[in-house]
């Protein structure tokens, strides 16, 4: 077995006196592909920018061992563009942050991205795209980046059945590229099925899945 890349022991987290996730230890290895699934405020967002270390835990810890702050990307659950930049130019920026990639480079792998996920309004303004167009963006921003583990939260959420294959197909694809681990979470058992592994949660409680 693979050394872990990321494991939690015993964690919660929540929002001042609320605890949302509890007790939650998992471990994330290289080759991982998860669908974290429950229903709608189970807290799987929280869990996910826990395990992201954007939200602290309130007991426990995360240990995400050797991997770096730009190993580890989440897609948001909303877009969260910025309006001001068009779609290119919205996944080259945190390109050219995060890397030290020459600008010819990062245009072109930003232009594969977005081209795998079928948006072709590479122009556009965030405002100027439907809902649809502005997940895809948000993916293809992530997978333009060579992070190693992708938390992605309910990433088809907007998206109809082709488009939702194409965004899941290209995370896994990107996630064996990298020998990195993908979790996503969504509240949909269908698409919960289309991944090897489920990890199941229920008020904040996680109950791991045995694929059949
Ligand atoms: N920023 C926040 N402040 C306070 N409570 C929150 C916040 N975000 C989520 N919650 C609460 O935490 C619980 C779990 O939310 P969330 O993690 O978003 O679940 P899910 O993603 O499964 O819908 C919900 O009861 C929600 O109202
Ligand atoms: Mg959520």
């Amino acid at each position: 077995m693979t050394s872990p890349l990321l494991t939690a022991t015993n964690l919660s987290a929540g929002y001042r006196a609320t605890t949302v996730v509890r007790e939650v230890s998992l471990t994330l290895r290289a080759g991982d592909q998860v669908a974290l699934l429950g229903r709608s405020g189970s807290g799987k967002t929280t869990l996910l920018l826990a395990m992201a270390g954007l939200v602290p835990p309130s007991a426990g810890v995360v240990d995400r061992h050797s991997l770096s702050p730009r190993d580890v990307a989440v897609v948001f659950q909303s877009p969260s563009l910025i309006a001001e930049l068009t779609s290119l130019e919205n996944v080259v920026l945190p390109l050219r942050l995060s890397s030290r990639l020459p600008a010819s480079e990062a245009y072109d792998r930003a232009r594969r991205a977005l081209d795998s996920l079928g948006v072709d309004a590479v122009d556009a303004l965030p405002g100027q795209m439907s809902g649809g167009q502005q997940q895809r963006v948000a993916v293809a921003r992530v997978l333009a980046t060579d992070a190693q583990v992708i938390f992605a939260d309910e990433p088809t959420g907007s998206l109809d059945a082709t488009h939702a294959r194409a965004v899941l197909s290209a995370l896994r694809t990107h996630c064996t590229a990298q020998r990195g681990a993908l979790v996503l979470a969504t509240h949909d058992a269908g698409l919960a099925a289309a991944l090897p592994t489920t990890w199941r949660l229920d008020e904040g409680r996680l109950h791991q899945v045995v694929p059949c």
